[in-house]
């Protein structure tokens, strides 16, 4: 019960943030329980159906890929220990990339605000991975921009959005305009489980950029 109460305050701290400063604190004092609040009490499943996906599609295991918003690194783990070693964590909380860090999973690790424009050229990236990040007061649809900016031509984005995320802010009016531009095309859209003990589902999404 006492276990319960601390998930569910801890989740609903991050999702209530009224800024950047106040996410960032949360985090700092959450990281070292994050994935045992998660995992076992609120059956987060996003770094699996993103993994799982991706992987269906990302044929060869030397992919360049990117996390963003990689927190403790639990796609990070389950993309090594499937083979594709060539990950890159970005995240702007230094306590969750702290322990991402121990797992020694990611080729390279980086403090990064993915709100703001991303420090890499165009068209890095086979592949970028997003769980459990586009959120309620977490990172915004606009900075799926940045995510095709990075990507190679015929690369995929594949990422999660919690589903009150996903009525609340444009992702539709963004996606549809990055479809208009021509920068990518749906390949799989679908609701999908996310936080299976609270019964929260998610939009399951992965594009190819073009
Ligand atoms: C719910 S956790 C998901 C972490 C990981 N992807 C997973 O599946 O467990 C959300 C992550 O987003 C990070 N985050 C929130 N806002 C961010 C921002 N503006 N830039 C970069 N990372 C951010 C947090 O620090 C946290 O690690």
């Amino acid at each position: 019960m006492k276990k319960t109460k601390r998930m569910i305050s801890s989740i609903y701290d991050t999702l209530n943030a009224s800024d950047s400063d106040e996410l960032e604190g949360i985090y700092k004092n959450w990281a070292k329980n994050y994935e045992h609040d998660v995992i076992n009490l609120a059956g987060y499943v996003g770094h699996l159906i993103t993994s799982e996906l991706l992987l269906s599609y990302l044929t060869k295991d030397k992919a360049k890929v990117l996390d963003a918003g990689c927190g403790t690194g639990l796609v990070g783990e389950f993309l090594f220990n499937n083979n594709f070693k060539n990950v890159e964590g970005v995240d702007f909380s230094k306590e969750m990339l702290s322990i991402a860090s121990n797992k020694k999973v990611y080729q390279s690790l980086k403090l990064v605000d993915l709100t703001k424009k991303l420090d890499y050229k165009d068209c890095v990236f086979d592949a970028v991975i997003c769980a459990g990040t586009f959120t309620c007061g977490h990172v915004g649809p606009e900075a799926l921009r940045e995510l095709v900016r990075i990507t190679k031509k015929g690369g995929y984005i594949c990422f999660t959005v919690r589903k009150q995320e996903w009525e609340a802010a444009p992702y539709e009016k963004v996606i549809q305009s990055l479809e208009d531009s021509m920068s990518w095309f749906e390949v799989e859209r679908h609701t999908s489980n996310y936080n299976t003990q609270e019964g929260i589902s998610c939009q399951l999404c992965l594009f190819q950029v073009t």
